[in-house]
């Protein structure tokens, strides 16, 4: 590991305790970033090695390109239907592991994908954890016809949070507006600090035009947390739904 930098040398040891806990047979998603990539990349080397079996649905179109190229099987999500683990970056995580996702813009596939599985293992470096969430700003995907209206109603739920007087951007990419993978654009909201995110996942779900925010809560399990000299921390939670599950 000694020629790369210190935050790959961390995303690299997160990637490989994360593909160790894949097993031969199961239906996997494959998350969207630089973290995730390393991942697809190690879990290609063992699944070639080791002659797995697995069904694989992507979070992106770049993930899909990727994991193809390395001779993993990608099928839609519908194809599989239920997936038994999702190894996926973030861009932020607090201590209840509820997550700021998005900074590739692809948090809306990313959630449809954590949701249709048993379990979302997040595999970062060290500085995406964080006390509380947002001093990364909040990915929020809008349909673009009539994005400056719905930019106005985030406005105005956000006035109602006390979150007001935050900058909300357009993301462009080469001078347009981005385009994510399903046609919509991106405002990212400079929130600074998020107190309560159940509260403003809701409300901006809540609003037309907004198709998902890039809030992940209660979702993430298990957060593999890689180190520059190569160890894991993990950081668990427990969720009640789970232990429903198991009796
Ligand atoms: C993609 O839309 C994001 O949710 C990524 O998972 C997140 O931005 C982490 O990316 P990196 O691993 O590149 O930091």
């Amino acid at each position: 590991m000694s020629d790369l930098s210190p935050s790959d040398a961390a995303k690299l040891a997160a990637a490989r305790a994360a593909v160790a806990l894949v097993q031969d047979g199961m239906a996997l998603g494959l998350g969207t970033g630089s973290t995730a990539s390393i991942m697809v990349r190690e879990l290609a080397i063992r699944a070639q090695a080791e002659g797995l079996v697995l069904r694989c649905a992507a979070t992106s179109k770049a993930t899909a390109d990727l994991a193809e190229s390395l001779g993993l099987p990608v099928e839609g999500l519908d194809a599989i239907g239920h997936l038994d683990l999702t190894i996926d970056g973030a861009d932020e995580l607090d201590p209840d592991l509820n997550l700021i996702k998005g900074g590739g813009g692809a948090h809306l596939r990313e959630k449809i994908v954590a949701a249709s599985s048993d379990r979302m293992v997040v595999i970062a470096d060290p500085g995406k954890v964080v006390e509380q969430l947002g001093a990364f700003h909040l990915p929020v995907e809008v349909i673009p016809f009539g994005w400056e209206t719905t930019r106005d109603r985030i406005t105005a739920a956000l006035d109602g949070l006390d979150l007001d007087g935050r900058p909300i951007l357009l993301r462009m990419r080469d001078g347009a507006p981005f385009v994510t993978d399903e046609g919509n654009h991106i405002l990212d909201l400079a929130l600074e600090a998020i107190p309560d995110p159940l509260t403003l996942n809701r409300a901006l779900n809540a609003i037309p035009g907004v198709v998902e925010n890039g809030l992940f809560i209660g979702l993430c399990d298990l957060a593999l947390i890689g180190q520059p000299d190569g160890s894991v921390v993990e950081l668990a939670v427990f969720r009640e739904d789970e232990a429903e599950d198991e009796t």
